[in-house]
Formats: structure tokens, C-alpha cells, sequence
């Protein structure tokens, strides 16, 4: 298998004539933690939904370990280990931690899941439940109820059920996105530590998060690709930081 996990030729989504994300091509390593970043509207989320398969692209390739998944429905990468964090939204409020994991153990076992109503099996999902807590640092919040977790820990519970599917590709959308710092720290030390054997793509604004974990930046600006390389390469590529005049450049300053 080749070190390109996944890959994007020529990727192109226009709407109504407005293209708002232009031929990129956008090689991800395996094993690396892959950032997309960009100013305001420079196409990220749409780019993310393109690879997500939420959106089609109006033309381009996207390959997925070398196989074509331009056509592919949600559910079929997801199958093929491809998966999108689920927002937070996704994860029933009134339902305790752990019964939010078992529910993603058993979204990921699809129509075999009466299998596991022999007690045996109940005992392992639970097992297996409990491990993924330990795994996000959630293991004393297993019989609390989702609501009345802090929002930087459903964040890291939404890591656990995305970890509950397997991915061999994790796509995160600003995983810390509205975080005061602690919750920023702690959320990208789990990010960094779910890495190893995966593969992670993510949107991320905060520099800080992209600086300390990311082995590769990809810039967008205005729907097509601007610079790429590591964090070093691209904060002190004069085109990017005309891309971030004004506010945005202190952020980007303020990371080193
Ligand atoms: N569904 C849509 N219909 C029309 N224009 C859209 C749609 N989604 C995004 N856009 C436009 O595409 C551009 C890129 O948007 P987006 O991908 O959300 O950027 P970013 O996430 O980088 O801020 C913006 O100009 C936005 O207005
Ligand atoms: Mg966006």
C-alpha cells in the first residue's frame, strides 16, 4: 500500500456558478495529522463535505487507499474505514457516556448487532465501552448524563464514539472549536494520542492546535490551494500571510 492514504485530483465544487473549491489536489500521508486551514470562505468546510461525501463534487477524483470513492455514499467510506466525527448534536444529550459509546459500538456492527443481545457479548460491548472511556480520559463521567458534561468533554466523548467505528481515516471538523484554552490543551493532547496506527485529517483555526500537532498544512485560500508543507513552511510564506491580513495574522504569529 502506498503512503498516500487519500487523495484528491483536480477537486472542483461549484454552486450555481460560484466555484468555491477550485482543482485542488491534496495528497494525505499515512499515519500523518493533516490540517486544512485558510481564511474565511476560503473553502474548507465545503472541501470537508466533498471529502465526507456529503456534498458531490461538481467534477475531480477522490481516491481512498488508491480505490476511486468519488461516487461513494457516507455510509460505504464509512465502511471502508473512513469517518467523520460525529457532532455533538449526534450524541443523545439525555443518554449517560457510556450507553452514547455502546451505541457506537453497535452503529459499527450495523444489522449483526442482535448478536449482542446474549449477555456474554453485552458483558464485551461494555468492555469495550469502558476501554474507549479510559482512552479519552472519560472513565469517571461513564454513568453521567451527556447533557451535563462540560462541552470540552463531549467533545472528547464524540472522539470515543468516532473511535467506536474504527477509523483508519478520521475526519475532524474544528475539533476544538468554542474551547477555552484548558479544553483546547486537553483535547489536542487526545487528538495527538488517538493519532498512533490512524490517519487524521482536520479543519482547525487555532494555530496553537495546528503548530503543536500537525505534521503537514495545507492552505486554502478562495477555493484553491495557496501553499502547503509544515507549519514552519507555511507561516513564513509570504502568500499566506497576505492570505491572513488583519485579524488572523497575530493568530498565526501568535503560535510560534
Ligand atoms: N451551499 C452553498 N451555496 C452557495 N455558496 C456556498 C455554499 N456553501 C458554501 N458557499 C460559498 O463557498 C465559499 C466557501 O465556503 P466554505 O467552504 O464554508 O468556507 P470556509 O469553511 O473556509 O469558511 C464561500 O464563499 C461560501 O459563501
Ligand atoms: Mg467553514
Amino acid at each position: 500500500m502506498s503512503g498516500v492514504i487519500l487523495e484528491t485530483k483536480n477537486l472542483t465544487k461549484q454552486f450555481r456558478g460560484f466555484t468555491a473549491v477550485n482543482d485542488v489536489n491534496l495528497k494525505v500521508q499515512r499515519g500523518h495529522i493533516h490540517a486544512l486551514i485558510g481564511p474565511n470562505g476560503a473553502g474548507k468546510t465545503t472541501c470537508f463535505n466533498l471529502l465526507t461525501k456529503f456534498l458531490v463534487p461538481t467534477s475531480g477524483q477522490i481516491l481512498f487507499n488508491d480505490k476511486d470513492i468519488t461516487a461513494a455514499k457516507p455510509a460505504q467510506i464509512a465502511r471502508m474505514g473512513v469517518i467523520r466525527s460525529f457532532q455533538i448534536s449526534a450524541v443523545f444529550p439525555h443518554l449517560t457516556v457510556l450507553q452514547n459509546v455502546r451505541i457506537g459500538l453497535q452503529r459499527q456492527l450495523g444489522t449483526s448487532f442482535h448478536f449482542w443481545q446474549s449477555e456474554r457479548a453485552l458483558d464485551r460491548l461494555n468492555d469495550r465501552a469502558m476501554q474507549l472511556l479510559a482512552e479519552v480520559d472519560l472513565t469517571e463521567f461513564a454513568d453521567t448524563v451527556t447533557v451535563d458534561m462540560p462541552y470540552g468533554r463531549k467533545r472528547a466523548l464524540e472522539i470515543a464514539t468516532t473511535l467506536a467505528m474504527e477509523p483508519e481515516l478520521m475526519l475532524l471538523d474544528e475539533p476544538t472549536q468554542g474551547m477555552g484554552h484548558e479544553d483546547v490543551h486537553r483535547v489536542t493532547d487526545l487528538i495527538k494520542k488517538v493519532s498512533a496506527g490512524r490517519t487524521i485529517l482536520m479543519v482547525e483555526h487555532n494555530m496553537k492546535v495546528v503548530s503543536g500537532i500537525c505534521d503537514k498544512i495545507s492552505v486554502l485560500q478562495r477555493g484553491a490551494m495557496l501553499a502547503e508543507g509544515t507549519y514552519a513552511e507555511v507561516s513564513r510564506n509570504p502568500q499566506v500571510m497576505e492570505a491572513y491580513m488583519g485579524t488572523e495574522a497575530a493568530e498565526l504569529e501568535g503560535a510560534h
